[in-house]
């Protein structure tokens, strides 16, 4: 199949309100029949949409602005724009990988309208001159909205906090190590202290480098078939259990990225009945795949957490039912084949996911297990990020910016990496039969990419 892209009109990162950068505003657009789900606003009907200068109107007017464009969207579900918490955009330092430019087009590939970038750059996203040189590199080539996370430690080295205060008034909008993760207890103690100052969302990577050492894989029957060094469940489970237990010490959110075990799941479950403010996010490939997928030493399945076991899959599929589990995010990890194509112990961690983690998610949850419904996932990707970031975003209230993701919800596809925008090609999804897919992404009012 193939695809039209433009990239028309770069704007800022931070706005989330319409903007003036472009010389010609969008035309205003009329988007008839489809289906809107806007679980913000519990909406989910057969309706008409109007979109005015970058902005949510909602009912059509009686008379329309003659320059009206009109787009039939029978058979399709409106969502708000997709929001991708966790993504690896490689710069600066690995442009080789990704860049903002191709990384953006990969997302709106993909239906998302935002992304927040993961610090783990090089040099890291550590300062605020680090944060002022990604807004200048985001205004100059992204197509959809980069958000930033700024590093919790400098140099992400978990030993002292970065300048998160100067970073927050240079732009960014949450901190992580992610990558890495903070050893050392009382520093993590005192980020989220400082961080609770400023009401900054803060967000971990949870891996014990003590227990997880050297380890390649997921610690099991697999792992020692294959002579191969395990990252164990409990490398994992000990920093939730540490994070949920300085959560409550501190009175102060934290969000815990990419969960992976049935382990992490109960503590989570436990820590929501105790009404604690502990969210969580799950990525496709940990719910797609176990470790089995090792067996052949294919790096393409070597990611950081590991891929697990039936039961994790089961316990991470019953956590989103129960809505334990409540954002879904890929950790989009774009590394060059000829990195990836060493000996397992020496290839990175890491896959891509942006423009197959919605098909992923639809395929399996509401086509294969029937777990949940559209507005159930849309919600995870929309609502639920934004409010965890505090983005005025994931919305179709009138007066919202006019994101918008068109979805065919149930057009068979077969992905195929070497149509995909990402520079890097090491996703284990290629050759995956899905069902759903974005058709169409417009951000600011402006489409940004379509199906043909
Ligand atoms: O597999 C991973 N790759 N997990 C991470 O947390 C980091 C990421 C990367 O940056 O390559």
């Amino acid at each position: 199949m193939s695809q039209i892209h433009s990239n028309s009109s770069p704007f800022s990162p931070l706005q989330v309100l319409p903007l003036a950068v472009s010389s010609k505003p969008a035309p205003p657009l009329l988007i008839r029949n489809g289906r809107i789900i806007d679980p913000a606003n519990q909406r989910d009907e057969i309706a008409d949409l109007f979109i005015q200068s970058g902005v949510i109107i909602g009912d059509p007017p009686a008379k329309l602005p003659t320059e009206t464009q009109t787009l039939d969207a029978s058979g399709l579900i409106v969502a708000p724009g997709l929001i991708d918490i966790h993504v690896h955009l490689r710069e600066p330092g690995a442009p080789h990988k990704e860049t903002i430019e191709s990384g953006t087009f990969a997302a709106a590939a993909g239906g998302f309208t935002s992304v927040l970038a993961m610090p783990n750059t090089s040099p890291p996203c550590d300062s605020p001159a680090a944060v002022m040189w990604l807004l200048q590199r985001i205004l100059q080539k992204s197509s959809v909205r980069v958000f930033i996370a700024g590093a919790i430690t400098k140099s992400l080295a978990g030993e002292e906090l970065a300048p998160i205060g100067s970073m927050l008034k240079a732009g960014i909008v949450a901190i992580t190590d992610d990558g890495h993760c903070v050893q050392n207890h009382e520093v993590m103690r005192r980020a989220l202290e400082y961080a609770s100052m400023f009401q900054l969302p803060v967000l971990d990577h949870c891996q014990d480098y003590n227990l997880s050492a050297d380890g390649v894989m997921h610690e099991g029957q697999w792992s020692l078939r294959l002579g191969l060094q395990g990252w164990p469940r409990i490398a994992e489970e000990v920093i939730v259990a540490r994070n949920i237990l300085l959560a409550e010490l501190c009175s102060t959110p934290i969000h815990i990225q990419h969960v992976s075990s049935a382990g992490s799941v109960r503590l989570l479950r436990e820590a929501s009945a105790r009404k604690l403010k502990i969210t969580a996010e799950v990525c496709p490939h940990h719910l797609w795949f176990t470790d089995e997928k090792l067996q052949n030493f294919d790096s393409t399945f070597k990611v950081n957490p590991p891929l697990r076991e039936r039961h994790d899959i089961e316990a991470l599929l019953e956590a989103i039912v129960e809505g334990t589990i409540t954002i879904f995010a890929s950790d989009h990890a774009p590394h060059a084949n000829y990195e990836k194509e060493v000996e397992i112990d020496h290839a990175p961690f890491g896959m891509t996911g942006l423009e197959t983690e919605l098909a992923a998610f639809a395929t399996l949850l509401i086509h294969r297990e029937r777990a949940i419904d559209w507005p159930r996932l849309i919600a995870c990707y929309t609502v639920n990020p934004a409010r965890l970031l505090k983005l005025n975003l994931g919305t179709l209230t009138a007066g919202a910016p006019a994101d918008l993701t068109l979805i065919s919800p149930n057009l068979r596809w077969t992905f195929d990496r070497n149509q995909s925008f990402s520079l890097s090609k090491n996703t284990p999804f290629h050759g995956c039969e899905f069902v759903g897919r974005a058709v169409q992404t417009i951000v600011a009012g402006r489409t940004i990419w379509k199906l043909l």
